[in-house]
Parts: structure tokens; C-alpha cells; sequence
């Protein structure tokens, strides 16, 4: 029986309906996969802040850093600062532990429409940089309160942030199309775009039968609307990536959909998963989050420990579950988040057969 320590931080807001929905699921793969995954639950996020002035103890990372994975809702409330929200939590965790891939993929689910009138599917994977770029701590604020009162804040691209990033595109690229779109603004941004550029095509050099195509952000969106279905791996930077994926999930059907998984490639660190939504302060409380993107970064958390069987049940199942008719309200349909899981975990039961094969062996 394979055992894994899971630290789980439900956060603020919808955070702490779809991370138990999640976990639900989670264990009753577990269950059925001969895995033991235990979850360790840490009460940090907003309320802690209000309690104790910080997002998570002094020596949260460490903490954290006991863990084989990071299970975390979302963190985000109106009455804390979100600069606090995230540079004391999430923001440290991804670089402390070099997450510096962010795999935000995009897909289209039977069961929920798109708003888009063509309904060609759209399978694709962005990924984001996740460690450097605009979100720089390098800058500062001059002048406060005066009439020529400045801010500054500096882009940090590297050579290594840059070509890792882009290798890790381009491996993904080539176990599909071999088609790899790069994001880009090197029009408007004069120094560390053309860089980005010239280091993405370097990097893709090296990946025989992957061809890169740089295109710029802004034409790059209104092709994600416009025909979704012809991308198929985007490499982005740290803002940029975040920008392309609400709007990559957003013409899938909703934001409530989309996953994402914080990854040291390396596995010197704990990775995180997470959905792309934050805390919708709007819905919270109310039953009606949906937990797709909370239970499918689950999965992709399965794969990322190697349980690629125990990672396709869970995918097939909640596909499953929302092409039954079972959604949360986003996507279209009436279920509460409870409800909707229920139907998750009644269909892992179902499909059960179809992938036990080879339970508990983690692939090698
Ligand atoms: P948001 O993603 O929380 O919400 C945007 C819109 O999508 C809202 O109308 C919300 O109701 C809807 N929505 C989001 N997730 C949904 C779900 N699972 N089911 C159904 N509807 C869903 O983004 P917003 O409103 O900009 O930010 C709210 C807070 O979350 C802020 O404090 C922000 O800083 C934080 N945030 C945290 C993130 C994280 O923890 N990784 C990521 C993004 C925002
Ligand atoms: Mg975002």
C-alpha cells in the first residue's frame, strides 16, 4: 500500500466547500486504488491573517516542506489586502519550493456549453512561468501623496527561467502536435520580451519535430476566442500565462472548470495543485462553487505522484458526472456543490471496473 502525506490549505472563501468536495473524491480513489493519502489540514489563509498578522506561521514552509503535495483551495478576502493574501502564502510557496511550471490545461467537457457559437472541441495546455517575470518584488513607490508621485516595478526574465520553462513546453509539445505557440509582446516591451523570444527559440531548437510560433498577446487572445481549437501547447509568461488561462477557461464554459498544477519537474520540492479560480467571495457559502477545477487538480496531482490509472478515473468520472447533467449553476445546470459531488463519487463507483487494473502501482 502506497501512503502519501498530503498538506491541505482550503484558504478563504469557495475554498473550503470545493476542497472537502475534492477530498471526497480523492479518497474514495484512493479507496479503490490500494493508496493511502493522508491529508494534513492547515488552517492558514485570511482568517489566520486576522488572528495573527501573517497568512501561515513563520515556519510555514518548512512545514509544508514534510509533504510529498499541496492540496490548496484558494486564498483571497475582501477585508485583508490581496498583495498580503498572496505574497504571504501562495506567492512564497511557488518559488521557495521552484514551482516554476504552472500547467493550466483547457479543455472542452461534454455537458457544459461554450459560450463560443463554433463547437469544435478545444483540448490544449498553457504553461505559464511561474517563479519570475512581472511578479517582481524589484521596484518601489516615490512621492506618496504628492502630485508627482511615481511607481516602478521591474520584469525579471533569466536565461535559466526562461529556457526551463520553455523546455518544459516544448517536451509537452512534442508528446502531442509537435505545435508550440509562445506568447509574446516583444513589440511594445523592447528588452525582456525580444529576450524571452530569443531564448524560447533556443530552447525549442532543441526539441527536434517541435515548432514554435511566437505570437503576440494581444492577437494571441483574440485567437484563444476566435479559434481555440487550432493551439495546442502555450508557453506564457508569469502574467501573461495568468491572463490566457481565465480566458482559456472562461470559452471552455467557466472559470469553475479550470485546473492547475504548481510543478517542481524536479520533485526536490513539494508541488502544488490548485484551481485557477480564487476565493469568488461573491458565491462563498452558498453551495454553489462548482468543485470541477478543486477535484481535477486532484487528478492531476494523482498523475504527478504516479498514479496515472487512479488520475484517469477520477478525470472520467467527473466528466462523466457533468455529461449526466449533474453541473453547478456556471456551466449551466442546478446541482449545489455537494450534489454534484455525490454524482462524482457515485460515477468513480461506476467506472470502477474499467480501471482497476492495475490499482496501487505507481508508474515507473
Ligand atoms: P474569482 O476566480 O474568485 O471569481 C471570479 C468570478 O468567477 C466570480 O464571479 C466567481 O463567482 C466566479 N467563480 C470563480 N470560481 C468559481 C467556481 N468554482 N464556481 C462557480 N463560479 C466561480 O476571482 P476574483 O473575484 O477576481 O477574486 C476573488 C479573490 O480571490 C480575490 O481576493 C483574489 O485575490 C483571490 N484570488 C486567489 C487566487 C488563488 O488563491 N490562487 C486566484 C485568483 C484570485
Ligand atoms: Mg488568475
Amino acid at each position: 500500500m502506497s501512503t502519501h502525506n498530503i498538506a491541505v490549505i482550503a484558504g478563504d472563501g469557495i475554498g473550503k466547500e470545493v476542497v472537502p468536495a475534492a477530498i471526497t473524491c480523492l479518497e474514495r480513489i484512493a479507496e479503490l486504488h490500494s493508496l493511502t493519502l493522508n491529508f494534513i489540514h492547515f488552517d492558514w489563509g485570511s482568517d489566520y491573517y486576522k488572528r495573527h498578522g501573517r497568512m501561515m506561521p513563520v515556519d510555514g514552509l518548512e512545514q509544508l516542506a514534510r509533504h510529498d503535495a499541496i492540496f490548496l483551495g484558494a486564498v483571497g478576502s475582501p477585508d485583508v489586502p490581496d498583495t498580503a493574501s498572496l505574497w504571504g502564502l501562495l506567492i512564497p510557496i511557488r518559488r521557495e519550493f521552484q514551482q516554476y511550471i504552472n500547467l493550466r490545461p483547457v479543455k472542452t467537457l461534454d455537458g457544459v456549453a461554450s459560450p463560443l457559437a463554433n463547437k469544435n472541441p478545444i483540448d490544449l495546455l498553457i504553461v505559464r512561468e511561474n517563479n519570475e517575470g512581472e511578479y517582481s518584488e524589484v521596484g518601489g513607490r516615490m512621492y506618496q501623496g504628492l502630485p508627482y508621485e511615481s511607481a516602478v516595478q521591474e520584469t525579471i526574465f533569466t536565461r535559466l527561467g526562461v529556457s526551463r520553462v520553455a523546455d518544459f513546453a516544448a517536451s509537452l509539445a512534442a508528446g502531442r502536435s509537435g505545435r508550440l505557440t509562445s506568447a509574446t509582446k516583444s513589440n511594445g516591451i523592447i528588452h525582456t520580451m525580444p529576450f524571452w523570444d530569443e531564448v524560447v527559440e533556443e530552447t525549442v531548437g532543441r526539441h527536434p519535430g517541435v515548432a514554435v510560433t511566437h505570437e503576440l498577446v494581444d492577437a494571441l487572445a483574440a485567437h484563444l476566442v476566435l479559434k481555440p481549437w487550432t493551439l495546442d501547447v502555450i508557453v506564457a509568461s508569469n502574467l501573461l500565462g495568468d491572463i490566457l488561462s481565465d480566458l482559456g477557461s472562461s470559452v471552455t464554459g467557466s472559470i469553475g472548470l479550470a485546473p492547475s498544477a504548481n510543478l517542481n519537474p524536479e520533485m526536490r520540492y513539494p508541488s502544488l495543485f490548485e484551481p485557477v479560480h480564487g476565493s469568488a467571495p461573491d458565491i462563498a457559502g452558498k453551495g454553489l462553487a462548482n468543485p470541477v477545477g478543486q477535484i481535477w487538480s486532484g487528478a492531476m496531482m494523482l498523475e504527478h505522484l504516479g498514479y496515472s490509472d487512479a488520475a484517469a478515473h477520477l478525470q472520467a468520472a467527473f466528466e462523466s458526472a457533468l455529461r449526466d447533467g449533474h453541473g453547478t449553476r456556471d456551466v449551466g445546470g442546478t446541482s449545489s456543490t455537494w450534489e454534484f459531488t455525490v454524482a462524482v463519487v457515485s460515477a468513480i463507483g461506476a467506472l470502477a471496473p474499467d480501471y482497476q487494473a492495475v490499482s496501487g502501482t505507481p508508474a515507473s
